[in-house]
């Protein structure tokens, strides 16, 4: 890394947003990391600039083929007021995997977490301080290249904006409901599942709005080929604990690699609990369901956190886990996870990173 990230202060600050009225993904900060790419220059002119509109043509290869993909993490303040990152370098290193995949050249991971961090010191006041608020963070790399022929573009813009929020489903430990897909597909092997391109959640949103119409939060992802093995939830990676083992999804290529996900699945081991990563069948879980074995089911991801599932309705059988109440062992995990990231627990696992 040897280049100087420049600093232009935005005029006029904006009000912040009360606490109660964050929500998810509703407001923006002063500032954002902005760094180009053209094949002279490769990446270049790193700067922290006021957040405002962008100029981009309508023939900008990014409206039309979609070459654009995203992170997702948070910054949270400690109550003696310092700003903690949560494996941040893990996000970074999943955008230069993302942007292998989508023919976008890759980042100096080094520079792009300077930059976020400079940002977030910049921007350490809109840090709320709130229960069960944080900074999410949303780095971006789209093709701006004006160009109409399919073919990966020559120029690129990365951006990283910042948005306080609050819990993405509302009360962050109540149990939610989960549709499972048995007709739309999201993912194939050999296809972007293991990515985070923003076209991945585009095709996801017909299957979204189904299930919101059923009165469901979220939709759970079966395998293309055959509609039978579990991927994962909307916005998470999904984990069943049964007879007391806990079982999750095996990568397998179209799957997620969710930053949380990794983290529970060190968690459990360090608490000797069995971990099965595996493919999993909805069969299989409707037989631990019917034999009384479905003990807990949650979700996991930045946005998400931890999130319980109280119900999962395949095809229009309805399976209630626990009651419907939040299950120890997903509780457990929560308040260790979010203990760790807001520095309450001391973090053994070298997890977390402190904005100077
Ligand atoms: C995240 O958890 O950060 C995500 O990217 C999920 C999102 C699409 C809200």
């Amino acid at each position: 890394m040897n280049q100087v990230i420049e600093f232009v202060q935005a005029e006029v600050k904006k009000e912040k947003p009360e606490a109660s009225t964050l929500g998810f993904g509703q407001y923006f900060t002063d500032h954002m990391f902005r760094m180009d790419y053209d094949p002279e220059h490769g990446w270049h002119s790193p700067r922290i600039v006021p957040y405002e509109p962008l100029t981009l043509e309508p023939s900008a290869l990014v409206f039309h083929y979609g070459q654009a993909i995203f992170e997702g993490l948070k910054a949270y303040r400690l109550e003696n007021g310092n700003i903690l990152l949560f494996r941040p370098e893990k996000n970074i290193r999943r955008l230069n995997e993302s942007c292998r995949r989508m023919c976008i050249p890759s980042i100096d991971e080094e520079l792009v977490l300077e930059g976020l961090q400079q940002l977030i010191q910049i921007e350490k006041d809109w840090v709320p301080s709130e229960k069960g608020t944080s900074l999410y963070i949303r780095p971006l790399i789209f093709a701006t290249e004006p160009y109409l022929g399919v073919r990966p573009s020559k120029t690129y813009t990365l951006l990283i904006i910042l948005s306080p929020v609050g819990a993405y489903y509302g009360d962050q430990l109540s149990p939610i409901k989960i549709y499972v897909e048995s007709e739309f597909v999201r993912a194939v092997e050999g296809g972007v599942g293991h990515v985070k391109t923003s076209g991945n959640y585009a095709a996801s949103l017909l299957a979204q709005q189904k299930a919101a119409q059923l009165g469901y939060n979220q939709v759970l992802w079966l395998d293309a080929k055959e509609k039978t093995y579990i991927e994962e939830v909307g916005s998470m990676n999904i984990f069943f604990k049964i007879n007391g083992e806990v079982w999750t999804p095996k990568l397998n290529g179209s799957i997620l690699p969710g930053v949380t996900r990794d983290s529970v699945i060190e968690l459990l081991h360090d608490w000797g609990v069995p971990v099965r990563e595996e493919r999993i069948s909805m069969k299989q879980i409707r037989q631990a369901y019917l034999n009384g074995e479905l003990e807990e089911v949650f979700g996991t991801g930045t946005a998400a956190v931890i999130s319980p599932v109280g119900e999962l309705n395949w095809n229009n059988e309805r399976m209630l886990i626990n009651d419907c109440q939040t299950g120890d062992l997903s509780e457990r995990i929560y308040k260790t996870i979010t203990n760790i990231q807001y520095g309450k627990e001391q973090d053994r696992y070298g997890w977390t990173m402190v904005i100077e």
